[in-house]
């Protein structure tokens, strides 16, 4: 869970966007003292101002006062000591390994690790790995995991939204997860993990998507629900200037929830065209 206060919340989104406490006060018809008196939590919004504040800094009401519906979607379905997805490694990351085998200890990120099964998985495979998930839940089941494979991974819990790389890596990783990007910031948020992927590295990533006969999973969360599920083809182009080593879409049965159901999914694997002469 978000732990933020809603007054850090403003803060942090208002300084984002580059706006003053004077620009958002004038957005919203009112005084920068009551923007400031907001950031310093000595005093909340009104509610009906919630929806316009919202709005300002381009928000849901729910993430203004630090709900995150995922998060606590997620919580539940890990609340659990069985492991939801299962221990078995996504099949993607063998792939993975073939395009970048273990020979040293490639830096591994795994946005979205869920339980972590991936994340201990590359760990045992001898790669250097940093994990996240914005389920607290997941992240202490994850850390279990690794406890008892007797491997160490950097797992934290962060929202994908608000998460920055704060280094390289070689191998960036996310299944199952880049729906709760929403559309508009995915451009941005693919050429982000562009720049932060070592010369030699890899984005491996894959995206339920869309397909007007395949009904919403039963076990899906509000978002998924409400069609942030990816375009057929989106995915590859955003990646249209790198070499794909795999570009796949394929339709598959699913049984989590112990519900049957099918899920449409376009994987990618793909790496950096370097200048010729240089490969
Ligand atoms: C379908 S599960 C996939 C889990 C894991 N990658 C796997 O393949 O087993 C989706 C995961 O995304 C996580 N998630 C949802 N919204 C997120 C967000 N905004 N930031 C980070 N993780 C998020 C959920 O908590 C959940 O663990």
């Amino acid at each position: 869970m978000n732990h933020l206060k809603t007054g850090e919340i403003i803060g942090k989104k208002r300084k984002e966007l580059g706006l003053t406490q004077n620009q958002l006060a004038k957005l919203l018809n009112i005084s920068f003292q009551a923007v400031s008196k907001w950031e310093n939590n000595t005093a909340y919004p009104d509610i009906e101002m919630l929806p316009k504040l919202a709005v300002a800094l381009h928000m849901t009401v729910d993430g203004l006062l630090g709900y995150q519906a995922a998060a606590a979607d997620y919580d539940k379905r890990y609340d659990d000591d069985e492991y939801y997805w299962g221990l078995a490694p996504n099949n993607i990351c063998y792939d993975i390994i073939k395009c970048l085998p273990p020979v040293k200890q490639y830096r591994v990120l795994d946005m979205g690790c869920g339980e972590g099964k991936d994340a201990v998985f590359f760990a045992k495979c001898g790669y250097h790995v940093t994990a996240f998930d914005i389920s607290q839940q997941g992240i202490e089941k994850a850390k279990k995991l690794a406890k008892h494979n007797e491997v160490h991974v950097n797992f934290f819990q962060a929202d994908i939204i608000d998460y920055h790389p704060d280094n390289k890596y070689d191998i960036i990783f996310s299944s199952g997860v880049l729906h709760y990007i929403p559309q508009p910031k995915r451009k941005e948020f693919c050429d982000s993990l562009k720049s932060h992927t070592s010369d030699i590295g890899i984005n491996a990533l894959n995206v339920f998507v869309q397909k007007p006969f395949i009904p919403c999973a039963p076990d899906s969360t509000a978002k998924e629900e409400s069609k942030e599920l990816w375009h057929s083809g989106e995915l590859f182009g955003y990646y249209h200037d790198w070499l794909f080593h795999t570009c796949q879409e394929e339709i598959f049965d699913c049984n989590s929830g112990n519900i049957p159901h099918k899920h449409c999914m376009n994987t990618l694997i793909a790496h950096k065209a370097m200048p010729k002469g240089i490969d």
